[in-house]
């Protein structure tokens, strides 16, 4: 089989992630969720106590930065300096902060030329803003993933008690329509449809409807 790529862009809580790590299994290719990239360097940034708005400090910190990624079993794990931060990285503030940094140019190029690295020698489904209009520009599957700000929030919500940090719906859809403007409206690489990319609205579909949806165009884009 010929390596490919899918790519999938869309806002946050619009299940892109839980939708990849499916498709990932089932396709028996690998996942990358380059908002994980985003986050780590935030965090990092977080723990130096350097300011995520503050472009100058963040680039000047990506010289040391250490980030690896290991994908195990179609599910990733992402180290920070040796450090397993794969559970760290998925707080409110966090998420926050990766969306700045993702707002810096020197950040974008250097974690997009790590995706391209990482898809070089395999077939990948990668998740995140900028994949199907940037990173992975030729991907042969694009898809654009949507739910209603509603939704998105309510999953959120889901997420965030999960892994015991819960946040009361308002404010997790407030901070989700903030993220939509920032990642939207930035200058470098905004979050957007790709011309080539199908759009679909997971507002009223499960994950695995949505996962059998792009089976099938997968199906019919690169005939497996
Ligand atoms: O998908 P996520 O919520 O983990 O992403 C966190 C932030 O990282 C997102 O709000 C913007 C940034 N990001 C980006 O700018 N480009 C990507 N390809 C992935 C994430």
């Amino acid at each position: 089989m010929k390596k490919f790529a899918i790519a999938i862009d869309g806002p946050a809580g619009s299940g892109k992630s839980t939708v990849a790590k499916i498709l990932a299994k089932k396709l028996g290719i690998v996942y990358i969720d380059t908002g994980a990239m985003y986050r780590t360097v935030a965090l990092s940034c977080i723990r130096k106590s350097i300011d995520t708005k503050s472009s100058g400090d963040v680039v000047s910190s990506l010289e040391n930065l250490n980030i690896d990624i290991v994908t195990e079993n179609g599910t990733q794990r992402i180290f920070l300096d040796g450090e397993d931060v794969t559970g760290k990285i998925r707080t409110q503030e966090v998420g926050q902060g990766a969306s700045d940094v993702g707002l810096i140019l020197e950040v974008r190029n250097k974690l997009a030329d790590m995706q391209r690295q990482m898809a070089k020698e395999t077939s990948v489904i990668m998740d995140g803003r900028d994949i199907g209009t940037n990173v992975l520009k030729d991907a042969e599957v694009k898809i654009y993933l949507n739910a209603s700000v509603d939704e998105r929030a309510k999953r959120r919500c889901g997420e965030l008690e999960q892994i015991g940090c819960p946040l009361p719906f308002d404010k997790v859809k407030e901070q989700i329509i903030e993220r939509d403007r920032n990642d939207m409206s930035r200058k470098h690489n905004p979050l957007m449809k790709a011309n080539d990319a199908v759009e679909i609205d997971s507002t009223y579909m499960s994950v695995e409807d949505v996962a059998c949806e792009i089976i099938e165009i997968v199906n019919k884009k690169i005939g497996r």
